[in-house]
């Protein structure tokens, strides 16, 4: 089967500074993939080279086997912090994405659909609010309706939880998760979190510091919904991953090839 995503040998510099040494990964279709690693790594430039918003300068990346530049259609983005217009309000900041690609007659088009989606992230009630009436976690639910109304194959999350209180985050992971079964998708997902990782991958692989190449690729097979205090091979995994995270954010050298 064609890997979803493929990274083959990918070497990558910004300027004088080498950031990749060969980075290799597959994803599978409709796998849940996480990418941890320290920071400035390269994790959210993974995401951009997926994207096609930047190049690599060796080694191959590929999405369903064809170069980036050919399938940015099937994919949509997740940011950290939501990134919604303040002028629309939630409805029409889902169908934003539709617009910008597509056009203002087929997002009109996709009203229905787009409040299908509010719904499916708990927000149906809410289509009229504007972004300024929302809570920091109901806007990021309006961001992954707005990525999931493009009907991409592939979305790229990058940090999507991390400026969210520990609560909210908890519920949107299950959310997410929960989504992420209704509908199929490819998902590669961006985390500084380790029990996050675990808690949602059917893989997780963890970077090293730059150059940065795969230092250890995971799988995770226990059944979801998963606790990971409440399962000893999810809490050996977590044992074992931070005590590698140490190692790298206390001595960049030190894990590097
Ligand atoms: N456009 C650019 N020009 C020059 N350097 C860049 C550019 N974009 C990223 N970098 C550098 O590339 C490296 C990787 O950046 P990236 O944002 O991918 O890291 P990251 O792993 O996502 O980090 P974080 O966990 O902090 O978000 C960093 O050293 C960053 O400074
Ligand atoms: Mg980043």
């Amino acid at each position: 089967m064609t890997p979803a995503i493929a990274f083959e040998r990918v070497d990558l510099k910004f300027g004088a500074e080498r950031i990749y040494a060969g980075l290799d990964f597959t994803v599978a279709p409709g796998e849940f993939f996480c990418i941890l690693g320290p920071s400035g790594c390269g994790k959210s430039t993974a995401l951009r080279l997926i994207g096609d918003l930047i190049a690599a300068d060796g080694g191959r990346v590929a999405v369903n086997g064809r170069p980036p530049a050919e399938m940015w259609s099937r994919i949509a983005f997740v940011f950290q912090s939501p990134r919604l217009a303040p002028w629309r309000n939630a409805l029409a900041n889902v169908l934003l994405g539709v617009e910008l690609r597509y056009g203002r007659a087929e997002a009109k088009r996709r009203t229905a659909r787009a409040r299908e989606l509010l719904a499916l992230v708990g927000l149906a009630d809410d289509a009229a609010k504007m972004p300024l009436m929302l809570s920091g976690g109901e806007r990021q639910r309006v961001a992954i309706a707005r990525a999931l109304a493009v009907d991409p194959e592939i979305v790229l999350m990058d940090e999507p939880f991390a400026a969210l209180d520990p609560n909210t985050r908890r519920r949107l992971r299950g959310e997410i998760e929960r989504i992420w079964r209704a509908t199929g998708k490819t998902v590669v997902f961006v985390t500084h979190d380790i029990d996050e990782a675990l808690t949602l991958g059917d893989r997780i692989v963890l970077l090293s510091n730059k150059p940065t190449r795969v230092l250890e690729t995971i799988r995770v097979d226990a059944a979801r919904p998963r606790d990971v205090a409440r399962d000893p091979a999810l809490r050996d995994m977590r044992e074992h991953l931070s005590a590698l995270f140490q190692t790298l954010e206390s001595d960049p050298q030190e894990t590097s090839p």
